[in-house]
């Protein structure tokens, strides 16, 4: 009898801690050759194990025919979220490449008993909404969202990233370079020591950088919570690092 082992090359469009937890998951697993993939925005990325790939790909073309040429046989689109370009790029490959494709996405916040949440749909509309909450704002959107904020008239804020931001920034700033996870007793001191009155975040989801929600919650603070982007229609989609390893496990199956 011959036997034959057959390994399925899997891409993991990375980024987040989800797409690092799933790679330790599937490290070493038999029949499966796994590959991340990171955009490379931040200077000293956290690493998945296993085998890395940084950079962008160079648009849904480009993504599919990278498929190609490295024998990939499904996808999982394991990015943040906001990440909607590269998404809809994993959306419109796979189908050219006919591999199969999942989304990871962890769920979305909801409001709690006590929450003032001002959801918005985009980081523009937060920054108009912001002069009639308050003038001292947390804003945790990330570096790339910054300036949206730069011309928020009367206004002080704490921005808060892992790296400093790109591009135009508001006047009065504090910058605090920093990486979750949170504790809420540590986001509360914060607060409290700045004086915050608006907390400004995306609807990322996850537990991570909750925290703050609950430090705004207990200071009695008002949120504007930027809803998140539309995903790519008909994309199957999990919450955790279980149910993709289990959809990984039918693939390959
Ligand atoms: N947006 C956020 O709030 C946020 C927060 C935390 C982490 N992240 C992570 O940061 C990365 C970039 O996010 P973004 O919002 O700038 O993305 P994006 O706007 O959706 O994507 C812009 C371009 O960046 C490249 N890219 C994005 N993710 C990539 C990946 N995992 N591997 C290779 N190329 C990638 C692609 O370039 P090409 O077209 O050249 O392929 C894509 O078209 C993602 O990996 C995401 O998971 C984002």
């Amino acid at each position: 009898m011959v036997s034959v082992n057959v390994t399925s090359r899997l891409l993991i469009l990375g980024g987040t801690s989800e797409a690092r937890s799933l790679a330790e998951r599937l490290d070493g697993r038999a029949g499966c050759d796994v590959v991340s993939s990171l955009a490379g925005r931040v200077a000293s990325p956290l690493m998945p194990v296993g085998q890395v790939r940084v950079g962008g790909f160079g648009g849904a073309s480009g993504l599919a025919s990278w498929i190609d040429a490295h024998g990939i046989r499904a996808v999982i689109d394991a990015t943040h979220p906001f990440a909607a370009q590269i998404s809809r790029n994993a959306a419109a490959a796979a189908a050219a490449s006919h591999v199969p494709l999942l989304a990871l996405r962890r769920r979305a916040w909801v409001p709690s008993e006590g929450d003032r949440w001002h959801e918005v749909t985009s980081l523009e509309d937060a920054a108009l909404i912001l002069p009639e909450l308050g003038c001292r704002h947390f804003l945790t959107v990330g570096r790339q969202g910054v300036s949206a904020f730069a011309d928020v008239a009367g206004a002080w804020f704490l921005v808060r990233a892992v790296d400093p931001p790109a591009g135009r920034t508001p006047r009065q700033m504090e910058l605090l370079l920093d990486r979750g996870p949170y504790s809420r007793d540590a986001e509360l001191a914060l607060m409290r020591d700045r004086k915050i009155d608006t907390l400004i975040t995306k609807n990322s989801g996850g537990d991570g950088t909750a925290a703050k929600l609950i430090g705004a919650r207990e200071l009695d603070l008002p949120v504007v919570m930027v809803r998140r982007p539309a995903t790519p229609a008909g994309v199957p989609e999990v919450a955790d690092v279980s149910g993709a390893a289990e959809w990984v496990d039918a693939q390959i199956r």
